[in-house]
């Protein structure tokens, strides 16, 4: 087991390891005074391991209520967020109760978001219980919903009390969203960690999740210490993902994020090389290690397509685009590109 304790706006631990879940009781009395606890969970999810929860928060004493929801980003929206909280208010929550969110970054975005406005903020614990979620959603205090055309546009930061990381979780977890974890971690390992890359290239992810997780949350811990709200350095956790989430929108949300990232990743990779940023070693073994993980490597739309999509972003139109690009495994520097030079900067890696 790892423990792994952050210091930003709020201070506290994430704990990694096998068959933790039984012990979230105990480890939640450690914050005195809370009585009511509700579990914040999907319908995949909680008829898996929702009644180990459950029953370790009430052997510890606590009264456990539980919102289940629809599966699938579709539920991060305001009408759910709506219902969590009339939930909570009905089961008379109050500010020094708190919310458990078991599952994954859908979960955890939704559940975060309600703990941070119900009765203006009360305590969470996020048990993450995808990869993506282990690695990167659970850690940080970003919390959002989507609204209709927009992901991620209502939110706050707001850290959580505790992320209680059981990698036994994994174990039932789709095949594709595994790949999709994996994608945030081989990103991790471009944009600062070339031991990490190295490790994750020799060993598959899943042998060895207890160190690669750890591994991942302590750069993610040392970024959010750094820029917890996101002006500077938090955005290099943005590689990839900058020309990944064009290619989510462009397939209406049919590709999954991490597929869009490893696209997105590619790309950039593409382009530093044809720009001399990267050498054709870097490119090849980004493109490897993709493929080594059952990830694409193609962008499987047009410069055009991608710019009419990236023009929409009052930010860019008429204004640059700010992206991360790798310069060799292990170091990746902010750049922007002009809003009038975007297509032939897409083109020179290739995108038709
Ligand atoms: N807050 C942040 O910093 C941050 C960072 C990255 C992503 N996100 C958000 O996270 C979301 C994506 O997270 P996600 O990929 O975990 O999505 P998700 O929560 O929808 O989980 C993916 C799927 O896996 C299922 N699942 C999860 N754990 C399982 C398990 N152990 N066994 C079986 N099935 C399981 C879920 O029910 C769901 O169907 C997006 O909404 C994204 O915006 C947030
Ligand atoms: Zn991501």
């Amino acid at each position: 087991m790892n423990t792994v304790h952050v210091s930003a706006s709020g201070s506290y631990d994430i704990v990694i390891g096998q068959g933790l879940l039984p012990s979230i009781g105990e480890r939640m009395k450690a914050f005195d005074k809370a009585q009511k606890i509700t579990i914040v969970s999907d319908d995949n999810v909680y008829p898996l391991y929702g009644d180990v929860v459950k029953a370790s928060l009430e052997s510890a004493g606590y009264e456990v209520s539980v919102f289940v929801f629809p599966h699938g980003e579709r539920s991060k929206c305001l009408t759910t967020y709506g219902e969590l909280l009339e939930f909570m208010d009905e089961k008379h929550l109050s500010r020094s109760d708190m919310i458990a969110a078991l599952g994954g970054g859908v979960t955890g975005d939704l559940a975060g978001f309600a703990a941070a406005t119900y009765q203006r903020g009360i305590r969470f614990v996020q048990i993450p219980t995808s990869l993506l979620a282990m690695v990167d959603s659970s850690v940080g205090g970003k919390t959002a919903v989507d609204l209709s055309h927009s992901k991620n546009q209502v939110g706050c930061f707001w850290q959580p009390s505790l992320v209680l990381i059981d990698t036994d979780t994994l174990q039932t977890l789709p095949e594709a969203e595994y790949r999709c974890g994996c994608a945030e971690i081989i990103k991790y390992g471009i944009l600062g960690n070339r031991t990490l890359f190295d490790e994750i290239r020799a060993v598959p992810v899943r042998d060895q999740a207890e160190h690669v997780i750890t591994v991942c949350v302590s750069m993610k811990r040392d970024t959010v210490e750094q820029d917890e709200f996101d002006r500077g350095e938090r955005m290099k956790l943005n590689l990839g993902h900058t020309l990944g989430h064009v290619a989510e929108a462009l397939s209406d949300f049919t590709t999954l994020h991490g597929q869009a990232v490893a696209m997105g990743m590619a790309a950039i990779t593409r382009i530093a090389f044809k720009q001399g940023i990267c050498s054709e070693e870097t490119l090849t073994e980004t493109l490897d290690i993709l493929e080594a993980y059952g990830l694409p490597t193609d962008m499987p739309y047009t410069a055009d397509q991608m710019v009419d999509i990236m023009l929409t972003d009052k930010k860019v139109a008429g204004g640059t685009l700010r992206v991360i690009i790798p310069e060799k495994i292990g170091y990746c520097r902010i750049d922007s590109v002009p809003a009038s030079e975007l297509k032939s900067w897409l083109t020179s890696g290739g995108i038709r």
